[in-house]
């Protein structure tokens, strides 16, 4: 009974809280690196510029890209606190700089709470140092040409791993063999890099469709949606 009652209410508190990610997500990938905001919501950063405009963010490392470049248009910085995973006010949340604790396009985490008291109970168990949104950012930006090189690392099996997908999922049907060219455009063309030219309207248009392809929607999991968008981006005309 009691066991019940504990599932019931686990169902119901992650049912909530996917209602607000999904609210709070209208916005499905990172603009920078295309990254599925939802799998990655728990360090996300969600910006909120002069002109109203919102954008989130996968991760402080590529918030803090747009930070450099429109530090006096932003507004609001809401962060999602790592432990609630409620989004917050970032100017007041603490980060735990450099935990053993995994981040995101990063080696070094940087993981925001609302409570001090909640950071250093993590900082405790996973080590770290606590600071502010401004040394969180201070390290993203510092931290950048390791950070880049280590994802580099990571995602150069992802090319192989996408072309093998898309041969699976029947791109080449259409679109030729490794995406060369059939019935449907060549990836390989300046036509098609003019209008796929960054890597969130490739993934908006193999999952939504164009007129002549039917979308993927609920065919393709976000790993081979992902791995498949970066093989179809390496193949675009330079
Ligand atoms: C049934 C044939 C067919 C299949 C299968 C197909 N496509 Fe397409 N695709 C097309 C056609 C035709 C276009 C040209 C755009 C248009 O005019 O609708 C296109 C366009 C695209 C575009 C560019 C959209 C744009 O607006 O320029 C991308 C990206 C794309 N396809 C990726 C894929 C991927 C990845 C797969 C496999 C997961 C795939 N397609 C499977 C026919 C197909």
């Amino acid at each position: 009974m009691r066991k019940g009652l504990i599932v019931c209410s686990l169902i119901l508190v992650s049912g909530l809280f996917l209602f607000t990610s999904v609210q709070a997500g209208e916005q499905k990938w990172c603009p920078l690196c295309s990254m599925n905001l939802k799998m990655f919501w728990k360090t996300t950063n969600w910006l909120t510029f002069s002109d109203g405009s919102r954008t989130g963010y996968c991760s402080i490392h590529c918030a803090s890209k747009v930070y450099q470049k429109r530090a006096t248009d932003i507004g609001r910085w809401e962060v999602a606190d790592y432990d609630t995973k409620r989004l917050i006010n970032a100017y007041k949340a603490h980060f735990l700089i450099g935990s053993d604790l995994a981040g995101t396009m990063t080696a070094v985490s940087k993981l925001a709470f609302a409570s001090l008291d909640v950071a250093k109970r993590y900082q405790k168990e996973h080590g770290g140092t606590i600071g502010t949104l401004d040394d969180g950012l201070r390290r993203a930006i510092e931290g950048r040409g390791e950070d880049m090189a280590m994802i580099k690392k990571k995602v150069a099996k992802m090319p192989a791993m996408g072309k093998k997908l898309a041969g699976k999922h029947g791109c080449y049907k259409c679109h030729g063999e490794g995406g060369t060219g059939g019935a449907a455009i060549d990836w390989n063309t300046k036509e098609f890099a003019k209008s796929m030219d960054n890597r969130v309207k490739i993934k908006k248009a193999i999952m939504g469709g164009t007129e002549k392809m039917e979308g993927y929607e609920g065919k393709l999991g976000e790993k081979e949606l992902h791995a498949i968008t970066i093989y179809v981006w390496t193949q675009r005309a330079k």
